[in-house]
């Protein structure tokens, strides 16, 4: 779908400006990635930019990801994809407590015998903004980002400090209100990352690259996990055991 077309239906709706949906729609026409990762859709437009994009680049996938709260917002991502004919390249995934949980599902998918196989072409990071969610995500998103693959964060200069007000704000120290977590999250995690380089930030969203060629293969790790496994299995197996026994002494006793 051309950029007119899908700014023309989301113009009014939160949360993407379309002078940034112009951005995040070009990059995906110039970078041309089959499968992106979204952390935070909201009501959806951010996602419709990118899943316009792949329409007209002849195909490709979302997986978005929000709490669940995100199926009262209105209009909600279902009747903004079914309105511009895009559902087809989204697949929504509703967080029972936060994206970081779903980020472990999908992880456990792609991790056989010890060994990960990144999925992703591009993951935009645009939910929580604050050090534990995101800093956790991105270590997360990380291992399922391919080797050349892109990450990109909103709201980098975004403090907690105005939402002042919000029980969840109030209840934080004031030195972690007043920081922008977003920023030391990538200047922290994302720029001093060996695997990372071609860092921009305009102001509002800052961007990197996994480079091309990062390691990602741990090689065959599956005489570790059977050990790992084995042992686990057995440490249960006596835990339980000696919980039983405690249990009938209670009674007997
Ligand atoms: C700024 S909005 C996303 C805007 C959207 N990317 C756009 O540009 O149209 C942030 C969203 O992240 C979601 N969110 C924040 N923390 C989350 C978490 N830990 N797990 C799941 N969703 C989360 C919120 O529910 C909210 O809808």
């Amino acid at each position: 779908m051309q950029f007119d077309a899908i700014v023309s239906i989301l113009e009014n709706v939160p949360h993407m400006p379309p002078e940034r949906g112009k951005l995040i729609y070009e990059f995906v026409r110039a970078r041309q990635p089959k499968r992106i990762l979204e952390l935070g859709f909201a009501h959806g437009t951010s996602t419709c930019y990118m899943a316009a994009a792949l329409e007209e680049n002849g195909g490709g996938r979302i997986t978005t990801i929000d709490s669940r709260v995100a199926k009262q917002r209105v209009p909600d991502i279902h009747s903004l994809l079914d309105k511009s004919g895009l559902a087809s390249f989204v697949e929504t995934v509703y967080a029972e407590r936060s994206y970081t949980w779903e980020l472990l599902k999908l992880l456990e998918d792609a991790t056989k015998e010890g060994k990960t196989e990144p999925l992703f072409d591009f993951v935009f990071i645009d939910g929580g903004h604050t050090w534990d969610s995101d800093g956790f995500s991105f270590l997360l998103a990380d291992r399922l980002l391919k080797p050349g693959g892109w990450v990109l964060f909103d709201d980098v200069i975004w403090t907690p400090s105005v939402c002042a007000g919000e029980p969840w704000v109030d209840a934080m120290p004031a030195e972690e209100r007043d920081v922008a977590h977003v920023e030391k999250i990538f200047n922290l995690l994302v720029v001093p990352h060996p695997d990372y380089d071609s860092f921009e930030f305009d102001g509002t969203w800052a961007w990197a690259r996994k480079k091309p060629d990062a390691a990602v293969a741990s090689g065959d790790r599956s005489d570790i996990v059977s050990a790992i496994y084995s042992r686990t299995n057995a440490a249960r197996r006596s835990f339980l055991i000696r919980r039983y026994v405690k249990r009938l002494l209670k009674i007997g006793g």
